[in-house]
C-alpha cells in the first residue's frame, strides 16, 4: 500500500465546544503519523480555496447551502472573532481511508457512533446544517491539493 498524506481540519463547531483533544485522541488511535498542525484564521479566500471543488456540485448547486459552508468555515456562525480551525496533516499507508473511517460519513446523524462525526457532530435545529466537527479529504487528489492550501511545504515533517 502506498504511503498517503491527508487533511483533517477541527471546524469552528469543534473548536467552539473545545473538542479538538477529542477529535486528536479518536485521530492518533489510527497509529497514522502526525506530520504537520496549525492554527489558522480562515480568510474569505482560504475558505473558497478549500472548497473550491465543491461550488455548483452536487447539493451545493443551491447558492445558498454553499455560501453558509464558506461562511461555516469562517467561524462566522460559532462566535470565534479569530475565526480559526486546527489543520493537522497526518501520513501513513492508506492515510486518506483510514482517517476517513476514523472521522465518519458526512452526515453525523448516519455516521457510526465510533467515529468522531457520529460521537460528537449534530445538526443545528436552528439552521438545519450540519455540525459535524472535522474536515477530512474525501481521497488521494483531494489531499494533495487541499495540504497544498494549508501547510507551506516546509511546514510538513518528511
Ligand atoms: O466533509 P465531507 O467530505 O464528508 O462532505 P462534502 O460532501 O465534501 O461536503 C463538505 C461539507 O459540507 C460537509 O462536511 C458539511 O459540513 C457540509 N454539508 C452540509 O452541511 N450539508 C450537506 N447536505 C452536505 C454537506
Ligand atoms: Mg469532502
Amino acid at each position: 500500500m502506498a504511503i498517503e498524506r491527508t487533511l483533517v481540519l477541527v471546524k469552528p463547531d469543534g473548536m467552539q465546544r473545545h473538542l479538538a483533544g477529542l477529535a486528536i485522541d479518536r485521530l492518533e488511535n489510527t497509529h497514522l503519523e502526525l506530520i504537520g498542525a496549525r492554527i489558522a484564521t480562515v480568510t474569505d479566500k482560504l475558505a473558497r480555496e478549500h472548497y473550491a471543488l465543491l461550488e455548483g456540485k452536487g447539493p451545493f448547486t443551491d447558492k445558498k447551502l454553499f455560501e453558509h459552508l464558506i461562511n461555516f468555515i469562517k467561524g462566522e456562525y460559532h462566535g470565534d472573532p479569530k475565526r480559526r480551525v486546527l489543520a493537522l496533516v497526518y501520513q501513513g499507508e492508506n492515510a486518506v481511508q483510514g482517517i476517513r473511517a476514523a472521522v465518519g460519513v458526512t452526515n453525523p446523524e448516519d455516521a457510526s457512533p465510533d467515529t468522531i462525526r457520529g460521537a460528537f457532530g449534530r445538526i443545528c435545529r436552528k439552521h438545519g446544517y450540519f455540525e459535524n466537527v472535522v474536515h477530512a479529504s474525501g481521497n488521494l487528489e483531494e489531499a494533495e491539493r487541499e495540504i497544498k492550501i494549508w501547510f507551506r511545504p516546509e511546514e510538513l515533517l518528511n
